[in-house]
């Protein structure tokens, strides 16, 4: 594997896990007619009028040369203030990246070293864990989250960081969470920081999916000299094709935006100019569209959950915050890969295997990508093929 001939591809590339979003685009594409509850994306597009005001901009000089490294004035600036009205983080400065999954990498590039051993929780976040693995981070401790609520499992994480020698590098939960489509609420997050900082690992959160909390549930972040916040444009604002994320880092850490600014000026150089001027038009348009957008997901989350509950209540879990549910497969069925490989060839539905996620044997289910009509229609496919799996199993023909 990975020889030909003299040629040797990298240890470090070859051992990293195949992305599971490839692997499902792909299936998509062979199964005629299929609706996808697979990607997490949005279906909606950027506020209109940010786009027109991005149009009138395409012409100038400098939207086609390289920009600040670190992101174009105008949008730090209006970062910072948002960071701080709504985030409440008062220390942090601000990075610019071509969306959240760059800034994790730049991130690991910036504080880990191969070799490190790092933590997650599962059901966790396969992009993130490829970024560990393919930076040489491969002692990735992969921690529970609680079995009744998804919640990262904090008193596992005392104890881990008490055995450790060293401490593990780094930390990082997402909030809410993708795949779990759990939030993590206040005092826990500031338990798991408080535990970091306690022993001295770094702590990422990944807040990609700040506003998308649902029945009242607050979202809201912790600050201090261990912790990193990132965030994504890409789904409260339309914007996954165009790449425009940040990192939220202590400002107060001598060099830390020295090592990122090495990472930042290898990798994009700077975030597209374009997506950097339509993300700073999208936040004048502000964060009030983005929760109408929102709200109109619980519809499409009911219609979802609906169809699974024919699993059992207690074997579906998520849709507290974030796009996702995530459920338990019928007892006895493990190869969750052939379930959804079935599900997409004989009932023309795709969702994403749960052995992605680090949990054999389940499945996330996005119901952001979708219109309601739409979602409805892949929820009706989810409905008959769960009913023939629990009934006759995986028939085919
Ligand atoms: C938790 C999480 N982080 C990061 C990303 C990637 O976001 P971006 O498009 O900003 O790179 C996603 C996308 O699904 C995500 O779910």
């Amino acid at each position: 594997m990975g020889s030909f001939g003299k040629l040797a591809l990298a240890r470090r590339a070859l051992e990293t896990e195949s992305p599971i979003m490839v692997q499902m685009q792909e299936l998509c594409r062979r199964t005629k007619d299929s609706v996808s509850l697979a990607q997490g994306v949005v279906h909606w597009q950027p506020p209109k009028q940010a786009l027109n005001k991005v149009k009138q901009l395409v012409c100038e000089p400098k939207i086609s040369r390289y920009g600040a490294d670190e992101g174009i004035p105008e949008l730090r600036d209006a970062l910072m203030y948002k960071l701080q009205k709504e985030n409440k983080l008062y220390k942090s400065n601000i990075m610019v990246t071509a969306g959240a999954n760059q800034a994790f990498v730049n991130l690991v590039l910036a504080l880990c070293d191969a070799g490190d051993s790092v933590i997650m929780f599962a059901p966790y976040y396969f992009n993130a864990y490829m970024s560990f693995q393919m930076t040489g981070v491969t002692n990735i401790l992969v921690g529970p989250g609680d079995p009744k609520t998804l919640y990262p499992d904090a008193d596992w994480l005392e104890q881990m960081l008490k055995k450790s020698d060293p401490p593990p590098k780094v930390v990082t939960v997402v909030n809410p969470g993708n795949p779990s489509g759990t939030y993590i609420p206040e005092p826990l997050l500031k338990r798991i920081s408080d535990l970091c900082r306690d022993v001295g690992s770094w702590l990422i959160v990944d807040n990609t999916y700040e506003y998308f909390m649902y029945d009242g549930r607050k979202h809201s972040c912790v600050e201090g000299d261990h912790v990193v916040n990132i965030f994504s444009f890409s789904k409260a604002y339309g914007m996954m094709g165009w790449r425009v994320g940040y990192i939220a880092y202590p400002a107060e850490v001598d060099g830390f935006l020295a090592q990122l600014l090495k990472v930042q000026d290898n990798i994009p150089i700077c975030a597209s100019i374009i997506s950097q001027y339509l993300a700073f038009f999208s936040l004048e348009v502000g964060t009030d569209w983005v929760r109408d957008q929102v709200n109109d997901l619980v519809k499409n989350r009911d219609l979802v959950r609906e169809s699974l509950s024919l699993l059992g209540d207690d074997n579906v879990k998520g849709g507290e915050g974030a796009i996702y549910l995530w459920a338990r497969l019928p007892e006895g069925i493990k190869d969750d890969f052939e379930v959804v490989r079935w599900l997409a060839q004989r009932h023309g539905v795709v969702l994403i295997p749960g052995s992605a996620c680090g949990c054999p044997g389940h499945v996330r289910i996005s119901f952001g990508g979708l219109p309601e009509a739409q979602t409805a229609v892949a929820a009706e496919r989810l409905v008959k093929g769960l009913e023939e799996l629990l009934r006759d199993g995986m028939v085919e023909g």
